[in-house]
């Protein structure tokens, strides 16, 4: 990393670059096959099948950890089937709740995709809820329209906003006719399923279908796949690959994370001007990704989770609850932010031990009873840098 810029402008001039295709290995790239999800692919296609012929297919809920392929499956099937119906009345509507970020914006994304906006007869903003999904109904009984809703990270919705919406489209099966909309809902999470209520839970987990991680064997072969069409022959080797896949299967058997680590192992490389991706252009990537995991854990904190961890960072040799609570203290008075009870603290330092940004164990002290041992596990300058962009942290950095 000490090299000069000379050396660096030189290496760039004379290497060839290692990708081919770089899209290959983003995050939205649907390959033309996904290995080892046959079954899936075939048991979507299936349900949803019956959309060909005019009927309405069973409502899906999908469910499995991250980076299983859930999203990718069901864009592989949705595309397959836009092929086949050509019929303007059978619509294919995908959302992703998170993205759409609101009860509102997952409404109006959806009613895009029923053409419903550019007849201005749904605003982008200031209609009441139930409006929107009177207009959203309406629309699909006069034209008799066939639908199928896909809602991608649907725990997003269920979570932040209630299951309102489900719950009158679930239960709007005569209002719709001689229209009808099939429900695909998409999880991660199962515990959303607590957030619903009984009703609509059963009409939407009419067919489930799970996605298991994958296994080390599987990620190797899914990324021998995907380097082909990423790399020049020779970049990703089988050991590098085998490497990849090994790190990101043994925890999660998550195919993105796999997929990123190898990508991001091919950025080094090229910017190290190798010809091939080495361990250590993997390691480096890997830890690359856990900084990044960090850095966007802190910043998506509450502020008072920040202070906290501020806090935290003073004390070099880690610190004990009654010390903390002084220095938050004075820490609230210096950025002008309300001061929470010690209580508080506790609980959203058993938070933040969660997230893996501190240590927060409970010690004997004895007769005297027992304390917090308090401890970062981050790197407090790269702290105090991702805290700096938030404007009432700025000033300490
Ligand atoms: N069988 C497979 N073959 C090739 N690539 C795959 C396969 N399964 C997943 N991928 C790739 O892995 C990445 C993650 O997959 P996907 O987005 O479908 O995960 P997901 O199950 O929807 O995860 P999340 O719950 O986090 O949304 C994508 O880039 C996808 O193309
Ligand atoms: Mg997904």
């Amino acid at each position: 990393m000490s090299d000069s810029i000379d050396e660096i402008f030189r290496r760039a001039k004379e290497s060839k670059p290692l990708f081919v295709n770089r899209d290959a290995l983003s995050p939205d790239y649907v390959p033309m096959h996904l290995p080892f999800r046959d079954p899936q692919t075939r048991a979507v296609a299936q349900i949803l099948a019956p959309i060909l012929r005019g009927s309405k297919p069973s409502n899906l809920l999908l469910y499995g950890k991250t980076g299983t392929g859930k999203t990718a499956v069901t864009n592989y099937v949705l595309t397959k089937l836009k092929a086949e119906a050509n019929n303007p009345n059978l619509v294919l509507a995908y959302v992703n709740t998170r993205l759409a970020d609101g009860e509102y914006r997952t409404l109006a994304d959806f009613a895009r995709a029923l053409d419903l906006t550019k007849a201005k007869q749904i605003p982008l903003t200031g209609l009441a809820i139930g409006e929107v999904v009177d207009r959203i109904s309406d629309n699909i009984k006069t034209n008799k329209k066939k639908v199928v809703l896909v809602l991608d990270e649907i725990d997003y919705l269920v979570k932040l906003f209630g299951d309102d919406i489900l719950y009158a489209f679930t239960r709007s099966g005569t209002k719709l006719s001689p229209g009808f909309l099939a429900l695909v809902g998409i999880s991660n999470d199962l515990k959303f399923k607590e957030g619903l209520d009984p009703r609509v839970l059963s009409s939407l987990s009419e067919e489930e279908l799970v996605f298991p991680p994958y296994t080390v064997d599987e990620l190797r072969q899914i990324l021998t796949e995907r380097a082909k069409v990423a790399f020049r022959p020779s970049v990703a080797s089988s050991a590098a690959i085998n490497l990849c896949a090994a790190m990101a299967g043994s925890e999660h058997g998550d195919a993105r994370r796999a997929i990123d680590l190898l990508r991001i192992a091919g950025e080094v490389a090229e910017r190290e001007g190798l010809k091939e991706i080495d361990d250590s252009c993997i390691r480096m990537a890997s830890d690359k990704m856990e900084v990044d995991r960090v850095d966007e854990a802190i910043r998506s904190l509450p502020v008072q989770n920040k202070a906290i961890l501020f806090a935290v960072s003073r004390f070099d040799g880690g610190t004990n609850t009654g010390e903390l609570y002084l220095a938050y203290n004075n820490l609230c008075k210096k950025i002008g932010i309300e001061t929470l009870t010690q209580r508080r603290l506790s609980g959203i330092l058993g938070d933040l031990d969660l997230l893996g940004l501190v240590e927060a164990s409970v010690v004997s002290k004895g007769r005297r009873g027992r304390t917090k041992k308090i401890q970062l596990l981050i790197g407090k300058d790269s702290l105090e840098k991702t805290l700096s962009e938030d404007p009432t942290f700025a000033a300490l950095a």
